[in-house]
């Protein structure tokens, strides 16, 4: 490692969107859009237009019009847009492909392939996402009518979707679960920020893991491998960007709460249950640390809920099970003494839910559209999103589960099985169905602010 790899990196705050390194304000109401760009030069006005708008690190904590704007471009809207071909070459190759053309190798294949997407997801139409979010209604309309005028003087971009992103009146997730615990500490972000059980703690939080260099999140600054990574050119363009895997996943809400019951013969071992299935308690309290009972003072107490391993804690995982969601996902300590080095799979998690939540105890599917906008971020989708599916959520030999996936986000069709070490004889779960379905997603690049005025600027 140079000398340079070694030394903290000091990032440019003030020109990454804010988006990567902080968390979502809360409460808040958002939407997602997708739009398309028919004319190149209204392309590159609209992007002038939302530049100034796009708060960055250094300024997440008071945006421009109290509204919180990230901008992110498909490799089609790169070229929508302009940029030149050597340019375009320079982006790496499984972001030139997009999200779809990779979706056998991501296990979205059946009712999940993008064959049965929602239009325009996964299609060459999609090049610029964007997502708006505010502490209320009122405050989101006021920035989306601005927008909307905007946009009106630019007959060459077309929205061309529209997702709102709501929060459930729980604060949690459609299964249930609070989420959004879990998070890398990253070398030179300033504070680390974390929402959790509905309060903002700003600072280092325990259970963090190692503090992990800026390159694996973002491009021109050195990574764990001890190298800048290669980024796309002109260096302004790339510098100060990442990559981002978003993806639009249903979650089949009643046929987890069947799963539960049909599994279970008590609502109190349907919650252990569904504890083991995730690693944590629905509080967000973590089977390691509370393996027998929730614990939601635990859970609340955010220099508490995150702050375990595995390794000496939980070796064989009579607490945690080796193959719930939260320890594939993130094994911590876990992979200590093998080949892997956890640190190059991690990567920045910024979902939100959309749609309804399905009533309390129901468990017939009611038709309505309802998941996790997953959005997930780093340098390397390769190596962190791709990974962490294929091999982390898709396979089980890297914790000696062969071919077990992830109960909850695996690509499961009714013949899985979940184990789950007890003493005297583990219990093996059979006929798992799988619970989330992909409805689209794709790669998008979200440069950094002054990347955003180089493509505003350019020129025909
Ligand atoms: C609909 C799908 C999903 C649901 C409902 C879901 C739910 C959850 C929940 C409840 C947690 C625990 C809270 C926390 O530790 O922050 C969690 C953690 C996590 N999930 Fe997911 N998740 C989903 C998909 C995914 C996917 C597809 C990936 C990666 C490819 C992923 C990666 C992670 C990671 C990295 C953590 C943090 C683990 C840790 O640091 O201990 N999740 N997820």
């Amino acid at each position: 490692m140079t000398d340079s790899a070694s030394a903290a990196q000091v990032l440019e705050l003030d020109d990454i969107q804010g988006t990567v390194l902080r968390q979502r304000p809360s409460p808040y109401v958002g939407a997602y859009f997708l739009l398309r760009v028919d004319d190149a030069a209204d392309g590159r006005r609209m992007l002038a237009h939302l530049a100034p708008r796009v708060a960055s690190a250094a300024r997440w904590w008071e945006p421009p019009d109290r509204a919180w704007f990230s901008v992110a471009l498909s490799h089609s809207g790169l070229r929508a847009l302009g940029v030149p071909q050597a340019s375009l070459d320079s982006f790496p190759a499984e972001f030139r492909q997009g999200m779809a053309a990779r979706a056998v190798r991501l296990g979205d294949v059946g009712e999940s392939g993008p064959e049965h997407w929602d239009p325009p997801l996964g299609s060459t139409d999609v090049h610029v996402a964007l997502s708006v979010f505010a502490p209320d209604e009122a405050g989101l309309q006021r920035v989306l009518d601005d927008a909307r005028r905007a946009l009106s003087g630019l007959p060459g971009v077309s929205v061309i979707y529209r997702l709102e992103a709501e929060q459930l009146p729980t604060r949690r997730t459609h299964l249930g679960f609070v989420d959004g615990i879990g998070e890398p500490d990253i070398e030179g972000a300033g504070v680390a920020s974390i929402l959790h059980a509905g309060g903002d703690h700003y600072g280092y939080l325990p259970g963090f893991g190692p503090t992990i260099k800026a390159g694996e999140f973002l491009l021109g600054y050195t990574n764990e491998l001890g190298r800048v990574a290669a980024m796309p050119q002109p260096g302004v363009l790339g510098r100060n960007g990442t990559y981002v895997a978003f993806r639009k996943l249903h979650l089949q809400v009643a046929a987890f709460r069947r799963y539960l019951r049909d599994n279970a013969s008590s609502p109190e071992e349907e919650e252990l249950l569904a504890a083991k299935m995730v690693g944590r308690w629905r509080s967000g309290a973590p089977l390691v640390l509370t393996p027998e009972h929730d614990d939601p003072d635990l859970a609340a107490d955010p220099m508490r809920a995150n702050d375990f391993n595995y390794r000496h804690e939980d070796p064989t995982g009579l607490r945690c099970p080796l193959g719930s969601h939260i320890r594939r996902m993130n094994p911590r300590d876990a992979l200590t003494d093998s080949i892997v080095d956890v640190k190059i799979h991690r990567a920045l998690r910024r979902g939100t839910t959309y749609g309804p939540m399905l009533p309390e105890g129901q468990l017939e599917d009611d038709g309505a559209e309802r998941g996790i906008v997953f959005i997930f971020m780093g340098a390397d989708l390769v190596r962190q999103f791709e990974f962490l599916k294929t091999q982390w959520a898709n396979d089980g030999d890297f914790v000696g589960l062969g071919t077990e996936k992830d109960p909850l986000v695996g690509d499961n069709d009714a013949t899985g099985t979940f184990t789950i070490p007890r003493r005297p004889i583990r219990r093996r779960l059979q006929q798992l169905p799988r619970f989330t379905i992909t409805k689209g997603g794709e790669y998008l690049f979200m440069p950094g602010l002054r990347a955003l005025n180089w493509l505003a600027e350019l020129e025909d």
